[in-house]
């Protein structure tokens, strides 16, 4: 289906894309001179040798030789493949993806027909709310659940009828379709292996959606009492509990700049908090919060509040939160948590006090910090010296688990004062052990240091490409028989034919081949003084390149006239060559 993605569409979506933007609202970045700081995402340091230019749209790692552009950058901190990155990319930039027409390239993947399959699946479901027979009374139920069409429709919520084998005669119409549909767990096999029949039979389809929209897998409820009230698609090659987020990608739809998100327990709390207009709400599938969870959430919002019940289990499961939540606590990242009143969830709550009530509490949610040492201190009696040490001792292990921050530091000052301690005293205790092995083997620095005219060359044109229009044409043949040439002379024709691109979009044309990674190498360097005459540096390069050129000509020429007569052609070029050559000073 979908075409190869234009290299035309990546230089206009990196046009319009910061990296400083697209880093700093992962890693915090610092301001230093003209580049910004980190410590390295990428290996574990205690000073910050991750830079990022903002000029060159390009960052490296000085520690562990981590280079790259924000496509890169998106690849190797959220683990995505490159589309992914490029559609996360455009989604930030507002853009559409765009296709070529025709071929795919590298086929189809085994899981493109399941994800087909799905699709079809869901479109079938939503058909039979409009059109089945009986749909009559999953409309009804859906109404007095007081969900309005357009929520139904933004949710794409659908109706499995009721009967054995709905969805296996509409879609199942060949053997590899009736494989998929088994694959996604749409159908189950009978016990006596006589066949298969429909997962869903009489209820209420909700799509579950991955973060690139397409449908991975269903929740199903009953229209009335029976049990269990949801059926879920199993785990599949395709769809992940344990990563997913329902309604993640209705949210990001709906919004550009996500602020907060709100994560609940169930697909109808979702689904009623969108239709108050209240846009931001997610819920896992049926498991606890899990770290990948985490890691998502925080990629999409900087403050994330856990939405659980005020009884016991709803405690529980928010401490478990909790736990999960601490190693992914980077500054600028928030956690808090909304206890409702028993017997409530957001769905009964919202309609109960509306919008502007309900918003109302989730801005007078607990901060973890105070959860945390709330939940500590209700178990222990801390007006004891005994119930304070145990306090620090149960504190510890978990502010440990907190990354280097800011607010570790005034967790940990928090905790001496309700522990009545000293903090350098708690600090030293808290150190936590390094992970050398963790750490990649840092590569030689790379620094200058007989580099060839030719890589001086590329380097400087990396660095400042507007250089090259300064220039006709390079002073010297792209058939140049010297190392790198033919690299230099690339590069050079892709600046004369599209100014404006930076060393982060010009990186990205070379992405999969193997001088990728020399231009990423030469990409990091800058000068070391500002004042340096670039133009001229890059001249006297390519002079001395011709010059280079012109010597193993006459070198060549030299050995040929040796060993039988030049024609006339030759001869004149010798002469010419010769007559050039300059005495080098
Ligand atoms: P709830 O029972 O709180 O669901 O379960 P809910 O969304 O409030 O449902 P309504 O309001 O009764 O319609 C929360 C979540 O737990 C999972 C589902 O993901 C559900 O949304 N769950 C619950 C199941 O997977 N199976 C069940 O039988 C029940
Ligand atoms: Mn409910």
């Amino acid at each position: 289906m979908a075409g190869r993605i234009p290299q035309t569409f990546i230089d206009d979506l990196l046009v319009r894309t910061d990296i400083v933007d697209v880093i700093d609202s992962r890693v915090q970045l610092k301001k230093a001179g003209r580049e910004y700081k980190a410590c390295c995402p990428f290996h574990n340091e205690k000073s910050p040798s991750f830079t990022v230019s903002q000029v060159k749209q390009f960052y490296h790692c000085f520690g562990c030789g981590a280079h790259g552009t924000a496509i890169s950058f998106l690849m190797e901190f959220e683990h995505l493949d490159f589309v992914e990155a490029v559609e996360e990319l455009a989604h930030m930039a507002g853009l559409e993806v765009l296709r070529e027409a025709g071929f795919e390239p590298g086929a189809q993947s085994s899981t493109q027909p399941l994800y087909e399959l799905l699709e079809k699946a869901s479109a079938y479901y939503r058909q039979q709310l409009r059109n089945h027979a009986q749909a009559g009374h999953a409309v009804d139920y859906l109404k007095q659940r007081g969900l309005s069409g357009a929520v139904a429709a933004r949710f794409a919520i659908g109706f499995a009828p009721p009967g054995w084998e709905n969805l296996l005669t509409a879609l199942g119409t060949d053997a590899t379709a009736r494989k998929g549909l088994q694959e996604t767990g749409l159908v189950i096999e009978r016990t006596d292996g006589s066949g298969v029949y429909d997962r869903f039979r009489d209820r209420i389809q909700f799509p579950i959606h991955d973060r690139r929209g397409r449908t991975i897998g269903f929740g199903g409820r009953v229209l009335g009492d029976d049990t269990p009230k949801y059926l879920n698609s199993p785990e599949s090659s395709v769809f992940h509990k344990g990563q997913e987020l329902y309604g993640l990608f209705e949210v990001r739809k709906a919004m550009r700049k996500l602020e907060r998100l709100l994560v609940v327990e169930g697909y109808m709390d979702v689904v009623a908090l969108a239709q108050f207009d209240i846009n931001y709400a997610v819920a896992t599938l049926g498991t606890a919060t899990t770290p990948e969870h985490l890691e998502r959430l925080y990629r999409a919002a900087p403050e994330v509040v856990f939405c659980f019940d005020g009884d016991r289990a709803g405690r529980q499961a928010a401490w478990r939160a909790l736990e999960n939540t601490l190693p992914v606590l980077r500054d600028g990242r928030e956690a808090r948590f909304l206890f409702l009143p028993e017997g409530e969830d957001p769905d009964s709550l919202v309609r109960q006090i509306g919008r502007e009530q309900f918003e109302q509490q989730i801005g007078d949610a607990v901060h973890l910090s105070d959860f945390l040492f709330n939940h500590l201190a209700s178990e222990l009696d801390i007006d004891s010296i005994d119930g304070r040490a145990r306090l620090v001792d149960q504190a510890r292990p978990l502010l440990a688990r907190l990354p280097d921050s800011v607010f570790r530091q005034m967790m940990v000052e928090q905790l001496a004062e309700i522990a009545r301690t000293d903090v350098s005293r708690l600090e030293k205790r808290l150190v936590k052990p390094a992970h050398p092995e963790r750490s990649r083997q840092a590569p030689p620095p790379v620094q200058g240091g007989g580099k060839s005219p030719v890589r001086e060359a590329i380097t400087i044109l990396l660095h400042q490409p507007e250089l090259a229009q300064q220039l006709e044409a390079l002073p010297f043949p792209s058939s140049g028989l010297l190392p790198g040439i033919p690299l230099l002379a690339e590069l050079f024709e892709l600046l004369k034919q599209q100014p404006g691109l930076n060393a982060g979009s010009i990186l990205e044309h070379w992405r999969g081949r193997d001088e990728a990674r020399h231009l990423g190498r030469l990409a990091r360097w800058s000068p070391l003084a500002d004042e340096l005459d670039l133009a001229a540096e890059l001249n006297g390069h390519l002079a001395q390149v011709a010059r280079l050129l012109a010597e193993q000509r006459i070198g060549q020429l030299l050995e040929a006239e040796a060993k039988r007569h030049l024609n006339d052609s030759e001869k004149q070029e010798l002469k010419e060559l010769l007559q050039r050559r300059q005495p080098e000073t």
